[in-house]
């Protein structure tokens, strides 16, 4: 299980690394749009991220037709040899793949919300497909049903894409993730930065703290 950032903010970036718990990152244009807007470049901001990221990183075209959709795919993929392309899924987004993956550039098929959309955007050639789970619970549908239902697609035909859950909300998204045998997970920084916490953890250490400070008066390591 592969745990990716779904950020375009360096600090996030960077704290997520020195958890070591920083396997990838996810960006798309509301995520990006929110960093330009403090001043700098789209080209210095994805730049800084794939040379922080030990890892893939996700950047996504923002073109719908296929001649331009190809143009920046070529730009965004000469900026690094971590970088993949972010392609949204429908017929045009389709041959953009089919397109990339000929010339061995890595395609991340976003915007996924059926199984049919998966295994479409596989045959295509997409390394990564990116099912939105949180956008489905938000419309009464079960987004982690569609989880499930890639999951036995892509066994039952032998498919090597890889399932990028993302649009998680909640740890619960992530711990079903895991159990069902998602590749990856791409987390927002609040969601990450709750994952390792318990309070039987805390509740623990306190104890443990406390207990020798009683008994000794002091926390004065003793070696
Ligand atoms: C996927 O890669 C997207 O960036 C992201 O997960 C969308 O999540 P949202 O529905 O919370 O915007």
């Amino acid at each position: 299980m592969k745990l990716f950032l779904d950020t375009a903010n360096i600090d996030e970036i960077r704290q997520a690394n020195e958890w070591g718990l920083l396997d990838g990152v996810t960006t798309n244009p509301s995520l990006v749009a929110k960093e330009m807007k403090k001043g700098a470049s789209f080209k210095e901001i994805v730049s800084k991220i794939l040379n922080e990221t030990p890892g893939p990183v996700s950047i996504e075209v923002i073109a719908s037709d296929y001649d331009s959709i190809l143009k920046q795919a070529l730009k965004i993929s000469s900026l690094g040899g971590n970088a993949v392309v972010k392609v949204p899924f429908n017929t045009v987004g389709l041959k953009a793949t089919k397109a990339l993956d000929e010339k061995r550039i890595p395609v991340n098929s976003t915007l996924i919300f059926s199984g049919i959309q998966a295994l479409f955007a596989a045959k295509a050639g997409a390394k990564y497909v990116s099912p939105f789970v949180g956008r489905l619970d938000d419309i009464a549908e079960d987004g982690m049903a569609l989880i499930e239902q890639i999951k036995t697609i892509y066994t039952n035909y032998n498919m090597k894409t890889n399932i990028l859950v993302a649009s998680i909300r909640n740890p619960l998204h992530v711990l079903r993730s895991m159990l069902i045998g998602a590749d990856v997970v791409t987390l927002p920084f609040d969601v990450l930065s709750k994952l390792p916490s318990h309070p039987k953890s805390d509740e623990g250490l306190s104890r443990f703290l406390e207990d020798w400070e009683k008994a000794f008066g002091s926390m004065e390591f003793p070696l």
